[in-house]
C-alpha cells in the first residue's frame, strides 16, 4: 500500500513514493523516446534496483544527492533505448549486478543496430510464460519471461506496479516487426499477461515502457491494472488474426523502440 508521496526540491522531476513496505519507488520518463525508468529502493539495506536505465549519468547524480547508489540493474529486454545508460553505471559501480534473460540476444547482424551488446552479471534462464521470484533484501519482485516483442524479454511485479517494458504499453503492445520479435509468441505472452493482470490487487500501477498516448490522448507515467485491461487494445484484441491486424504491431521506421 502507498503510504506517502513525497518530492524533495533537488529530485523534482521524479515521482518519489514510499509504501508501507518500507520500499520506496522513483519513477521518471527520460529520453527522446518516451522510456520509463523506475527504481525500486530499500534505503534499510543501501540496495537500489533499477529498471532499463536511460541515463546513467543522471541517476547516479540523483541518487548521490540522496545519499544512495544504484546496485542493482534489471533489464527487460537489451534494445538499445532499454540499455542505454548500463555502460555508464557499470563503470561507474563496478559492484553493481546486472540482470537479464539468458535469450537476450542479438539474433542477426542487423539486430546489432537495435539490441546493445550488454554484459550480464547474473541470468534468468525460465521458460515463456513462466514466472520466477527475484528476492534482494526487502524488494521482493515476480520475473515473468515474456517474449514476442524482442527475445528473452520478461516483466516485473511486485510492491504495487506492474513493469510491462515493451510488451505493454498503456493503451498498446509493442511492435512485432524488428528483428528477434514474433507476432504469435507475442500474442501468447499477451494472454499470459491478461490472466495474471487479472490476478493482481487492480489499483495496482502498470508502468509502460514507453510513455505512450492514453485512451484520453495524454501521456501517464502509469494507469491502474484495472484501467489497463479495460482500455487496452491488445489486451482486449479477441483473437491472434485480430491481434495481428493492429496498426502498432507494424511500422515504417525500422528502429524505434
Ligand atoms: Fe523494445
Amino acid at each position: 500500500m502507498l503510504i506517502s508521496t513525497y518530492m524533495p526540491p533537488h529530485l523534482d522531476e521524479y515521482s518519489i513514493f514510499v509504501r508501507d513496505d518500507g520500499i520506496e519507488i522513483w519513477v521518471i520518463q527520460m529520453g527522446p523516446f518516451g522510456n520509463m525508468n523506475i527504481a525500486f529502493i530499500d534505503r534499510e539495506n543501501g540496495i537500489v534496483v533499477l529498471v532499463d536505465p536511460y541515463d546513467g549519468k543522471q541517476w547516479s547524480e540523483s541518487l548521490k544527492k540522496s545519499l544512495l547508489e544504484p546496485t542493482h540493474i534489471i533489464l527487460t529486454h537489451t534494445h538499445r533505448d532499454h540499455t542505454a545508460g548500463v555502460n555508464f553505471l557499470s563503470k561507474k559501480h563496478p559492484e553493481i549486478e546486472i540482470w537479464g534473460h539468458e535469450e537476450s540476444v542479438s539474433p542477426s547482424l542487423f539486430g546489432r543496430i537495435i539490441f546493445r551488446k550488454t554484459d550480464f552479471s547474473n541470468i534468468w534462464t525460465h521458460a515463456p510464460n513462466q514466472s520466477v521470484e527475484w528476492r534482494v533484501g526487502k524488494i521482493c519482485l515476480q520475473v515473468t519471461h515474456s517474449p514476442g516483442h524482442a527475445p528473452g524479454h520478461v516483466t516485473f511485479h511486485g510492491h504495487g506496479l506492474y513493469v510491462a517494458g515493451d510488451l505493454l504499453f498503456t493503451m498498446r503492445s509493442g511492435r512485432v516487426d524488428l528483428p528477434g520479435s514474433d507476432p504469435i509468441t507475442q500474442w501468447s505472452s499477451l494472454r499470459h499477461a491478461k490472466k495474471l493482470l487479472q490476478s493482481l490487487p487492480q489499483d495496482w500501477r502498470l508502468i509502460p515502457g514507453h510513455r505512450y498516448d492514453w485512451i484520453d490522448g495524454t501521456t501517464p507515467d502509469w494507469v491502474t491494472i484495472e484501467q489497463v485491461l479495460a482500455h487496452n487494445i491488445a489486451l482486449n484484441a479477441p483473437d491472434i488474426e485480430s491481434f495481428d491486424a493492429l496498426p502498432f504491431n507494424r511500422f515504417d521506421d525500422d528502429l524505434a523502440d
